[in-house]
């Protein structure tokens, strides 16, 4: 499978470092009972899913790019077209979209397939969440590189150099901080951070010096499937993004916004972009399910799993909680940021998408939202982190490995285990092994399988495929 180049390196989504605002709210949020907390809903607005479908897979909410030719040049003409598009985007990778710059030129732009589209078994999942980019890379970005990209321009049209400049800024400024530990992880909340330290909180205006601290970590998650958000009351993994989920979903436009003009153009758009992300449904578990089995599994479901899970079938229910650090025991560095870096989450609260009619806002908590368990049979690895192979594994935390290597150029999965087929390594070697051991990477917490008996966990795991 392909690694995502250059560009992959230049979108973000949103802020996840994030905050409270003084001493003792961080005592008091740190002090927070040790029982799930509900998470209200919150309105949303309607949108047309087509509409958003189109908007999402041509639409130029990154305005900015490099120019069509060079990119063509750079990365040869891509045969796949996955998405069907038409003109000169059938020849660009689903993962960019082109787009005309205010003087005419064709400029190829990130889009959110970057990360939030994988191919599987031959055919691409629009909101599957992608497990093989690789954020290894970041060093080579060095400043240089873009020197030499803007002096090549600059000679070999004007036009084109004043088409990109901007968008060459940007990556110049952030292209350092991005790089994970291994591959397969994903560093996007790092970059909305380094984007919002940059910019002006209320006019979005770009400033090459920060205006924020970014700290030094660079905190890798896993990406969700886009087919759980109906379900939740709250975005992303530790339900913090509260209120209009529009306003997160544009945070994109962020890398290359000019003006709040071309944010309130995004805006009126996006809400058709929620609505086709609401509309998609997982792929069905290929294979054949054991009827009995599965009966079995879905009893111990529900006395084991549906009060933090919900329940799947004729009567869907979903509880919407949040599982603090006490009780989910999982890495703690992702929540934990927000607490440690409380300028994000105040730049956030104090943005431009915290007003209006449609206002977003931040809301930090200790520990995880209990996600949605749709279509979870395919969307491998586990954990907020990615650092668990298998379902088995996540159901019997002994047999989760410390060192794991899966092979990225041929992917196998494991259709019984539920997750990706690997090798189980003795040590950290390349950036190919996942290595548990590393801050932010952990794969512990989550306990709840380890009392099944062993054809209890089987059982449960033929129950899974059904969601
Ligand atoms: C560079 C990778 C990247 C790009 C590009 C990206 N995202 Fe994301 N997205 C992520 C990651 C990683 C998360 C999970 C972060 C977390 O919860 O901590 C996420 C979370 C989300 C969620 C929340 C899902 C949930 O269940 O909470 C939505 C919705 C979303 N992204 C939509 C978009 C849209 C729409 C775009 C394009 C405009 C986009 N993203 C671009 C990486 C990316
Ligand atoms: C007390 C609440 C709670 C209970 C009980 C619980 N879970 Fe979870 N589960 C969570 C939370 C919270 C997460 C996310 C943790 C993280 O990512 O750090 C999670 C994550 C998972 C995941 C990984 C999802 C993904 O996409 O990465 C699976 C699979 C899962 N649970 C299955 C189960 C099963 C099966 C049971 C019953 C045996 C169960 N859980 C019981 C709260 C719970």
């Amino acid at each position: 499978m392909k690694k995502v180049g250059i560009l992959g390196f230049l979108c973000a989504c949103f802020f996840i470092y994030s905050a409270h605002t003084s001493k003792d709210q961080n005592s008091r949020n740190l002090a927070e009972p040790d029982k799930p907390v509900f998470i209200p809903p919150s309105e949303q607005r309607t949108g047309d899913a087509k509409a958003g479908y189109e908007y999402l897979t041509t639409g130029d909410y990154v305005k900015g790019g490099l120019p069509y030719d060079f990119f063509q040049l750079a990365t040869g003409k891509n045969n796949t077209n996955y998405l069907g598009r038409t003109g000169l985007n059938a020849n660009i990778s689903h993962e960019f979209t082109l787009v005309k710059a205010d003087n005419g030129e064709n400029l190829v732009a990130p889009n959110c397939m970057q990360c939030h589209a994988q191919v599987f078994d031959g055919k691409l999942y629009v909101g599957m969440g992608n497990s093989f980019a690789d954020f290894t890379m970041g060093q080579k970005l060095n400043p240089q590189a873009y020197t030499m990209l803007e002096n090549l321009l600059k000679r070999g049209s004007p036009a084109k150099y004043e088409a990109t400049k901007s968008f060459i800024q940007v990556a110049r400024a952030i292209g350092p901080y991005l790089t994970t530990a291994v591959r397969g992880v994903n560093s996007a909340d790092r970059l909305a951070g380094v984007l919002a330290a940059h910019r002006d909180p209320v006019t979005f205006k770009w400033r090459d010096k920060p205006y924020l601290e970014i700290p030094k970590e660079v905190i890798p998650s896993d990406v969700p499937a886009w087919w759980q958000l109906k379900k939740k009351n709250a975005m992303f993994y530790n339900g913090f993004g509260r209120g209009d989920f529009g306003r997160f979903l544009m945070a994109s436009n962020l890398l290359t916004v000019n003006d709040t003009a071309e944010s309130r153009e995004v805006d009126s758009r996006i809400s058709d972009v929620l609505a086709y992300i609401n509309s998609i449904e997982p792929p069905a578990y290929p294979k054949s399910i054991d009827k009995s089995l599965s009966g079995q599994g879905a009893a111990i479901f529900t006395k084991s799993c549906s009060k933090c899970h919900g329940t799947y079938g004729t009567t869907e229910t979903y509880p919407n909680l949040l599982i603090p650090s006490s009780i989910i025991k999982t890495d703690s560095f992702l929540f934990k940021s927000n607490y440690q870096n409380p300028q994000f989450v105040n730049w956030f609260n104090s943005s431009w998408f915290a007003m209006g009619d449609h206002p977003a806002r931040l809301e930090p908590f200790n520990g995880y939202i209990a996600p949605p368990l749709d279509g979870v049979w395919v969307t491998a690895p586990y954990l907020h982190n990615g650092s668990v192979p298998t379902i088995d594994a996540v159901l019997n935390s002994k047999s989760r490995p410390k060192y794991w290597k899966r092979d990225f150029d041929d992917p196998q999965y494991d259709y019984e285990k539920l997750g990706w087929k690997h090798s189980v390594r003795d040590s950290a070697s390349g950036n190919t092994v996942y290595n548990t051991t590393l801050p932010g990477y952990g794969n512990y917490g989550h306990y709840f399988g380890d009392k099944l008996s062993a054809a209890e966990r089987k059982a449960v795991i033929e129950y899974l495929k059904k969601l």
